[in-house]
């Protein structure tokens, strides 16, 4: 059976996809940044058919490098781990722009070097798509309409900014090293969690409900 990496395995659709391909008989590494935290990384472990087929690595996407230990020798990646909430007085750049446009870079020049994955698979988002001067008259968008960035960076949609360019930079680089890479743009994910602590998505569900402001 082709053996695949998911990166971000404690994220809200990782876990879904490590879970899947678990039950689907295959070997599965994931990367998350903190090995040691029980309390984010003990579901993965719980999976049927974990023990014998699940490898867990340490990877940062701010680190160059980072990914190429888990990367290499396997047939197929799934890129999903990507910085999604981050509160307004964050560094924006150092903690949403880089990891999301750098990270992704990474991850694609250790599957470039890793000389065995088939097919890439990144998860980028419909902010990719939708935020442009013009949505009203280009209706219904599709893959060929991208977000404008100058649009992103002039309402602060920063988390939209860094996947219209994180996803623009991985089709060229993916193009410039021969990569099989395929994108898929969702909306809105949700679901029952599989994680004991609430990701990403749950939050900014709670976070309505509350009348918190990201
Ligand atoms: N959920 C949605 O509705 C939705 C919609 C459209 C697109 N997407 C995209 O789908 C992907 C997964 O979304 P999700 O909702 O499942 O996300 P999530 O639950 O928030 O998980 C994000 C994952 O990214 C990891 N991560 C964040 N910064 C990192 C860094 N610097 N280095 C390594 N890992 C890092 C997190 O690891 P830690 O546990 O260490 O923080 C976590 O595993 C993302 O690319 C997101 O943009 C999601």
């Amino acid at each position: 059976m082709p053996e695949y990496c998911v990166t971000g395995g404690t994220g809200f659709i990782a876990a879904y996809l490590v879970k899947s391909l678990l039950e689907k008989g295959h070997r599965v590494r994931t990367t998350v940044r903190d090995p040691g935290d029980v309390g984010k990384v003990g579901l993965l472990r719980e999976f049927d058919g974990a023990k014998e087929r699940l490898k867990i690595f340490k990877a940062d996407l701010l680190e160059e490098g980072s990914f190429d230990e888990a990367i290499q020798g396997v047939d197929g990646v799934f890129h999903t781990a990507s910085p999604v909430l981050v509160p307004h007085d964050d560094n924006i750049q150092a903690t949403l722009i880089d990891p999301c446009i750098n990270g992704t870079l990474n991850v694609l020049n250790s599957c470039s070097k890793a000389n065995t994955v088939k097919r890439v698979v990144l998860t980028s988002s419909c902010s990719s798509i939708r935020y442009r001067d013009d949505v009203q008259q280009v209706s219904p968008l599709n893959e060929s309409h991208w977000s404008d960035p100058e649009y992103c960076k002039r309402y602060d949609l920063w988390y939209a900014y860094a996947k219209t360019i994180g996803e623009k930079e991985a089709w060229r680089a993916a193009k410039e090293n021969g990569i099989d890479l395929v994108v898929v743009n969702p909306s809105y994910v949700v679901g029952p969690l599989l994680a004991p602590q609430p990701t990403s998505t749950l939050l900014l569900i709670l976070a309505i409900v509350k009348g918190f402001v990201f």
